[in-house]
């Protein structure tokens, strides 16, 4: 095996693999890059970090945000992209599998990005590069139901930032509220709530779309205190921040999702005056109706900024698995960027 596969930033897979050094690392990381690319000669500087690499865009379920987050990003570092958006243009059409595609996408890049609908495919596609001869490392872009692992590394950010006067995201009241249990993003920010201290979490969701099993085990086991309730109304006023998310009715075999009440899992500005004067309101994004449009107006709905972070930690990402993160300037003194 390769020594740079033991690093933790050769592959990205899953949230597990991340711990808070590496956390608070990352944000940190991510708040140098957005600095430096705030004047044109910080542009000029990124822009060369990275223009010996390539980059494969595999996105093969439909993507707006993390696909152009990711491949705005590369354009940030100056890595050249190709990019795939359709299986049906590649050779998986003249029956290829799916690992010899990716392979031979590896013989041409630096690195894959990927989003597919196959569970597991990044880390099958992980374990393949790591004994081949020249190994390529492998981003999650989404996998499925299960993980999508940079998305929660910029909710992170975000909640960090947005909590920065406060202590960070230690001894919050965290709720996420929607499609628990195929939503990858709650799925993949849950593991990470072990890393911070004294966190509440509360999980609002109709019964047919619990949060699994898998993941409040995995709380259990690392001692995360959470709730489950279908009550949005009575937990708003003990949440430091609401994560809502859409009903994920893609994965539906039957048409399941028409069937479910949803009507009191939506955000709307009658719950704002119920809600912390510092709480936050975050969403992946795309959103149906779960959160009205007034509420963005509101200076808690964070879900706008949220989405610029993923450009800036993506980026963040790249710099750290090319090892040229060390490279971006850091501020001294007071760090006077907004949240
Ligand atoms: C999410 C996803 O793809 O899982 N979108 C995103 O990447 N921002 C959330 C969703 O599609 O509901």
């Amino acid at each position: 095996m390769p020594s740079s596969a033991a690093t933790p930033f050769f592959h990205v897979l899953k949230t597990q693999q991340f711990d808070r050094a590496l956390l608070d690392g990352m944000c940190e990381l991510t708040t140098a890059v957005r600095r430096v690319a705030k004047t044109r000669e910080g542009l000029t500087f990124l822009r060369g970090l990275l223009a010996d690499k390539r980059a494969m865009l595999y996105f093969t379920q439909p993507s707006t945000r993390t696909f152009l987050s990711f491949n705005n990003a590369c354009q940030l570092l100056g890595i050249q992209t190709s990019e795939i958006r359709d299986a049906s243009t590649s050779s998986e059409i003249k029956g290829e599998s799916l690992l010899d595609s990716l392979r031979t996408f590896s013989s041409y890049v630096d690195v894959i990005i990927m989003r597919t609908k196959e569970e597991g495919l990044a880390e099958s596609a992980a374990n393949l590069f790591d004994h081949i001869r020249r190994p390529v490392p492998v981003l999650n872009a989404g996998s499925g139901k299960d993980q999508h692992p940079t998305q929660a590394l910029l909710d992170i950010y975000t909640l960090e930032r947005s909590f920065r006067h406060r202590g960070g995201i230690d001894g919050k009241t965290i709720a996420m509220m929607g499609d628990l249990k195929r939503g990858r993003t709650v799925r993949s920010l849950s593991y990470l709530m072990k890393v911070y201290k004294d966190v509440n979490l509360v999980f609002i969701a109709p019964p047919a779309f619990k949060m699994e099993e898998d993941i409040k085990a995995h709380l259990r086991e690392y001692g995360v205190a959470y709730t489950e309730t279908e009550d949005m109304e009575s937990v708003l006023p003990s949440l430091d921040g609401l994560y809502v998310t859409r009903i994920q009715d893609e994965y539906d075999q039957g048409g399941e999702s028409s069937k479910v009440d949803l009507s009191r899992f939506k955000l709307g500005m009658e719950h704002l005056p119920r809600m912390r004067k510092d709480a936050v309101i975050m969403h992946p994004l795309p959103r149906r109706d779960e959160i009205h449009p007034d509420v963005d107006e509101d200076p808690r709905a964070k879900y706008w900024r949220q989405e610029r972070n993923g450009m800036w930690m993506r980026a963040a990402i790249l710099t750290k698995i090319f090892g040229v993160d060390g490279q971006i300037p850091r501020a001294s003194g007071v760090d006077s960027m907004d949240d």
